[in-house]
């Protein structure tokens, strides 16, 4: 195998984990939705999971405001719509309106979660220490949601520049962990 030298701007997109999720907030009486791929999982039970949210858009101040937020794990069937979700600004458009995304009440938290995504996680805030310095916002699930009919998700891996990689294949191997 022979590497060549890498920018370094184009890193993130060799490491990003993805799901590519759509957060939706919820601020009074709005709704918002963004497409958001920077997260990691911190804690297995309760789940918990780190979620950078710029403060350049416009849910980081929902999620502040209320400490609520559902992460909707979309596949490729709205591939345009993901991408749309994160090329607007909850400022300026009501984007369930403009990408015909439907919105279900959640059961825990303020924010809907959205009907067109195989699962959505209901989430709590529970730590802003790293908001300052990373917009790193740490989430607990608090009640997840998945469709059983889905049983190999097509979802969606960020790899840049409007790149994504789709899940494909699944394989199965041994594990000490049930
Ligand atoms: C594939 C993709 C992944 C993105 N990931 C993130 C992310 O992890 N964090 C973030 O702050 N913005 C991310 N964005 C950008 C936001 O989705 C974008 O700024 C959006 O307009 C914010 O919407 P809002 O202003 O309504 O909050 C991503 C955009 C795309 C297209």
């Amino acid at each position: 195998m022979s590497k060549k030298s890498y920018p370094l701007a184009k890193v993130y997109g060799l490491l990003e984990t993805g799901p590519v999720l759509l957060l939706t907030t919820q601020d009074g009486q709005q709704a918002n939705v963004m497409t958001l791929s920077w997260h990691t999982l911190l804690e297995f039970e309760p789940p918990q999971l780190g979620c950078v949210v710029s403060d350049r858009g416009f849910s980081h101040r929902a999620l502040q405001a209320t400490g609520e937020a559902v992460l909707n794990i979309p596949t490729v069937e709205i591939a345009e719509q993901v991408v749309g979700c994160g090329n607007t600004t909850g400022a300026e458009v009501d984007k369930f309106a403009q990408f015909g995304l439907t919105r279900r009440a959640a059961h825990q938290v303020a924010p809907p979660l959205i009907d067109e995504c195989y699962a959505s996680l209901e989430c709590r805030l529970v730590d802003t220490g790293m908001v300052s310095t990373y917009g790193l916002y740490v989430l607990e699930v608090v009640a997840a949601w998945v469709d059983p009919a889905v049983s190999e998700p097509r979802t969606l891996h960020h790899r840049g520049y409007g790149h994504f990689m789709v899940a494909g294949e699944s394989i199965h191997l041994p594990s000490r962990m049930r």
